[in-house]
């Protein structure tokens, strides 16, 4: 009889227990001009206020358009509210003759900390390549702002390859071009859930968000996978948020449609409320 080594599935070590502070992010797209963006944040701000939101304990950010954001850096300056800001889109390179970009320095000065990139909007409808979106990423981090990485396979992409395989090939690629050492968040956002109205299931989002984790491991070692926070976007809302926050590897929810509702962003951020309710 032939002796074949057997396949023994590797087991690791659990990863290191590092708490990560959720982080619910607004993602505005193209909605809401200056004026309307003050009076969202200033009626958002009141309303976590008054429910007594501890923003040390869950980190809310708004991801206006480009136009909006110095009006808002301006009001959360002035009333010292604890709101993140970030953009949605920047420019690979730092200067020059690149009509209508927006470079990652002059987010950082208006103290844009965050950064979207690879969302699959830009990645579909403006042709964006992975090689870029890791350019995008590389230039965020070199101004001192924060890539939140959008990976996300399409309803063909789930049909012929499962759910993980395109989200881990996205992120493998755009973290090519990023120093080891930087600091990002990844948000697992399937094409077919943003925008539908058909969330992911909470185990859905867990299992790639475990093998998202499990990638990172192997990308940028324990330390950096244990703190490196997995969004979940794609038709989050507050009667579904609870159920992916309560999975232990999805560290928040990037929230498109329900974030311009301003009572019902409210609702999404207090998701502790709803996950100690059962
Ligand atoms: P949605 O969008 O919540 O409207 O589905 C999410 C996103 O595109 O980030």
């Amino acid at each position: 009889m032939n002796e074949r080594p057997q396949q023994i599935p590797e087991v690791r070590e659990p990863l290191p227990q590092v708490e990560r502070a959720p982080l619910i992010a607004g993602n505005w797209k193209m909605n809401l001009d200056h004026l309307q963006a003050i009076a969202f944040v200033q009626k958002l701000s009141w309303g976590l206020k008054d429910v007594g939101h501890n923003y040390g304990e869950v980190e809310v950010a708004v991801f206006p358009p480009f136009t909006d954001l110095r009006s808002v850096q301006t009001l959360l300056a002035a009333d010292k509210l604890s709101l993140s800001l970030g953009a949605q889109d920047v420019s690979p390179h730092e200067s020059g003759a690149y009509t209508g970009d927006v470079s990652a320095r002059m987010l950082a000065k208006l103290d844009v900390r965050y950064v979207l990139v690879g969302h699959s909007e830009r990645r579909g409808g403006h042709g964006e390549s992975p090689e870029l979106v890791g350019e995008k990423a590389r230039a965020a981090h070199a101004a001192g702002l924060v890539p939140v990485i959008c990976v996300g396979e399409t309803a063909d992409d789930l049909e012929q390859h499962g759910a993980a395989a395109i989200p881990l090939a996205q992120l493998e690629s755009a973290l090519a071009t990023l120093p080891s050492d930087a600091e990002f968040v990844v948000a697992y956002e399937p094409v077919w859930a943003i925008g539908s109205g058909q969330a992911a299931t909470a185990d859905q989002a867990e299992e790639v968000a475990r093998a998202l984790r499990e990638s990172l491991r192997d990308l940028r070692g324990d330390d950096r996978a244990a703190a490196t926070r997995i969004l979940y976007g794609g038709s989050v809302s507050s009667q579904n948020v609870a159920g992916f926050l309560r999975q232990p590897n999805v560290d928040g929810a990037l929230v498109g449609g329900a974030s311009l509702k301003v009572d019902e962003f409210t609702r999404i951020v207090q998701f502790r409320k709803h996950v100690t309710a059962g």
